[in-house]
């Protein structure tokens, strides 16, 4: 419990162009060999968020550490360590492999960079491959030659020759049938324990988080809203925004399907993000002082923290 977590950031905020503030204040930590969920609908920052993690995105205030180390600091002084110890498997995975380069040569360009050991990882590449069920004779081919659920596991054993402590999996099920998702989650999931990997998970499909992850955080407006363990939030979400994305998903629990939240309004732009709580427009519980006072990301027991004035006061209600 005394270990320094892998990752953490704190107040990190980013600022596009002075004025999309894409991430306000996050405050986050991941120990190491966990998994992370990150949830939120389209806009909250979730993709901002994991290019801050990997060091394409530099945070425009706070601190954000890997391994206890600054992340812009280690990016200046070893920056090949860095990008090896720090991988990320992209939202679109097939437009991320270039259209023109064989897959053998996109697999072992980053083994060229690094100057790793040749026959050490030729022989680690092999095993991967076969490991990932991809055939050898995948590395003669290119992209276009290859399923979409192909190019997801040629992404995989791109950040996996470069033996990462980190993966920050941006939506990496996305666009995928249903079981070729579960299966590559299975594998996922497998290679943590194989390699002792952490993760960071973003996906849109919360089944994906609540089977996968052991804690998640919710995003809203460029705010972490709730971050706690999977399954306490599932069973009884804290803050109103989580209790309402998690009621969009009947298969989580279909004796509440009669009760799903819709809620009102429209998504505020980040440009000129609401006064006080950045939630209240939308807020079926909000009372007055939410449309001042800002809430702070609090404690509220259960290793849960949430930004809300009355926490637990939806789940309450229904
Ligand atoms: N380079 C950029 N320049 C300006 N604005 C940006 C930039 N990148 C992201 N944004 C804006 O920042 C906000 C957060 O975007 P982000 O891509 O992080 O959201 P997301 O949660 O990943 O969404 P999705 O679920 O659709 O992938 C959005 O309003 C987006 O338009
Ligand atoms: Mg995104």
């Amino acid at each position: 419990m005394s270990e320094l977590p892998l990752v953490a950031l704190q107040g990190v905020s980013v600022v596009f162009g002075g004025r999309v503030r894409a991430l306000d204040d996050v405050t986050l930590s991941l120990e190491r060999g966990d998994i992370l969920g990150l949830v939120g609908e389209s806009g909250s920052g979730k993709t901002t968020l994991c290019r801050v993690l990997v060091g394409l995105t530099p945070p425009t205030a706070g601190r954000v550490s890997v391994g206890g180390q600054s992340v812009p600091e280690q990016l200046a002084r070893e920056p090949l360590a860095f990008r090896r110890r720090v991988q990320m498997l992209l939202q679109d995975a097939v437009a991320s492999l270039s259209p023109r380069m064989t897959l053998g040569r996109t697999l072992r360009e980053p083994i060229a960079i690094h100057r790793l050991p040749r026959a050490e990882a030729e022989q680690r590449l092999a095993g991967i491959l076969q490991r990932l069920g991809l055939p050898a004779d995948v590395l003669a081919k290119y992209p276009h030659q290859i399923s979409g659920g192909q190019a997801r596991r040629v992404g995989v054993a791109r950040a996996l020759v470069m033996q990462p402590e980190l993966i920050v999996a941006d939506e990496p099920t996305a666009g995928l049938d249903v079981s070729v998702q579960g299966e590559l989650l299975n594998l996922l999931l497998d290679l943590q324990q194989e390699f002792a990997l952490t993760y960071l998970l973003v996906s849109h499909n919360l089944n994906v988080i609540r089977r996968v992850t052991r804690r998640t955080a919710v995003m809203y407006l460029g705010q972490i809203v709730e971050q706690a363990p999977t399954q306490a939030l599932f069973e009884k979400p804290a803050h109103p925004y989580s209790a309402a994305l998690l009621s969009t998903n009947p298969a989580i629990d279909p004796a509440r399907r009669a009760r799903r939240i819709v809620l009102q309004g429209e998504i505020p732009s980040v440009v000129n993000p609401p006064p006080g709580c950045r939630f209240h427009t939308r807020c079926p519980v909000a009372q007055p002082r939410c449309k001042t006072e800002a809430p702070a990301l609090a404690e509220v027991g259960d290793g849960r923290l949430v930004r809300c004035h009355f926490p637990y006061a939806l789940s309450l209600q229904r």
